[in-house]
């Protein structure tokens, strides 16, 4: 069986791009045709600038999401990364097969450092080696397959690279993981700012829509969303990204495509009203579900306590492996 495994990050609140590039496709999708693990990834929350209690909260409430959006502890493991410690042990095993050139020429460590430099604040050294973490939450599980939105390629291709740089130096230990991206939507982007990715660190509140937000503020949010010059209905990412984004979402939330979609629209206020309601009826159950799940908080702990005891179980035995190969003594 396939093996699959990915997460995400409570350093804010999850967006419509979280949902629609990677969680419903694991709900929808990877949970059902494979032996899947999904992760709340808390220790890469702790990159940038934080305040513990937010990520406490935050992490909490992805959890809470995940199972909301469709995840069934029956189908697959969902569980919060620091309640396994083998993310890490084998993170600092692949610290020595990565190189510091590799870290610096990762975009998100570029575009991320620059933006804490602005604040005047300093880069902390997680912000570098978060690949390499990353990497060990893919590794240790055997991994085949990844599903994430655009934005996570680099990250998986150096995952890639280092298993089989380590694979060639140390023998066969690791399983070499492939990036998988959905069709449409693989890059939500900023309603306000339609050249930029929907992300949920960002400030531009207004051109994020959160999952948990309420069916008038999505309207308000996608009805003022930024199009471009111009009044034709077109699917043009580079010349007309406003209306292209919309598209995609639109096409996302149906299952439709952008292409065919622009042939129905003579508006941008008629494509704008029918994409508001296909987003607020695509969260509706989503936000239903995390209302009913929110009152039975002890649920929620009871999934991730035995998802945290059946990732452990099946990471340690890797981990073990790749100690034994890189020439460390067993215990
Ligand atoms: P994170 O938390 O930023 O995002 C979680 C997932 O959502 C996707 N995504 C998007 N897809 C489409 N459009 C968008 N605007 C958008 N924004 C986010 C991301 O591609 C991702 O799939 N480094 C990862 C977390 C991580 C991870 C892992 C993922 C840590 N370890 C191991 C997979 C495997 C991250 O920051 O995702």
């Amino acid at each position: 069986m396939t093996r699959v495994f990915s997460g995400v990050k409570p350093t804010g609140h999850l967006t419509l791009g979280n949902y629609l590039g990677a969680i419903r496709r694991w709900a929808d999708v990877d949970q059902r045709q494979s032996d899947a693990l999904f992760c709340v990834v808390d220790l890469h929350a702790l990159t940038v600038d934080h305040d513990p209690a937010r990520v406490r909260r935050l992490t909490r409430q992805a959890a809470t999401l995940l199972l909301a959006a469709g995840l069934d502890p029956e189908l697959c493991t969902v569980f919060v990364q620091s309640h396994v410690d083998e993310h890490t042990r084998l993170s600092y095993v692949m610290e020595c097969v990565a190189t510091d050139g590799e870290m610096r020429r990762m975009i998100q460590y570029k575009e991320k450092a620059e933006r804490e430099r602005a604040r005047g604040g300093s880069v902390r050294l997680s912000l570098l080696t978060y690949p390499v973490l990353m990497a060990a939450d893919i590794l240790a599980y055997g991994t085949d397959e990844v599903p994430v939105g655009d934005d996570q390629t680099q990250h998986v291709e150096l995952a890639r690279d280092l298993a089989v740089r380590f694979n060639q130096r140390y023998g066969h230990t690791f399983v070499v993981p492939r990036a998988t991206r959905p069709g449409v939507a693989a890059r939500v982007m900023n309603l306000q700012e339609p050249t930029s990715k929907m992300g949920k660190s960002d400030d531009s509140g207004p051109g994020i829509v959160y999952l948990l937000d309420e069916p008038d503020v999505v309207r308000k949010k996608v009805m003022r969303a930024v199009t471009d010059s111009g009044a034709e209905v077109v699917y043009d990412r580079e010349e007309r990204p406003g209306v292209a984004n919309l598209l995609e979402i639109l096409a996302a939330c149906g299952g439709g495509n952008p292409e065919d979609l622009s042939g129905v629209y003579e508006s941008y206020g008629a494509l704008k009203k029918d994409t508001a309601e296909a987003v607020v009826e695509l969260l509706r159950p989503v936000q239903e579900r995390h209302k009913a799940l929110c009152a039975d908080p002890a649920y929620v702990e009871g999934v991730l306590r035995d998802g945290a005891e059946r990732a452990r179980g099946m990471a340690k035995p890797m981990v073990d492996t790749a100690y034994r190969a890189i020439g460390l003594l067993p215990a």
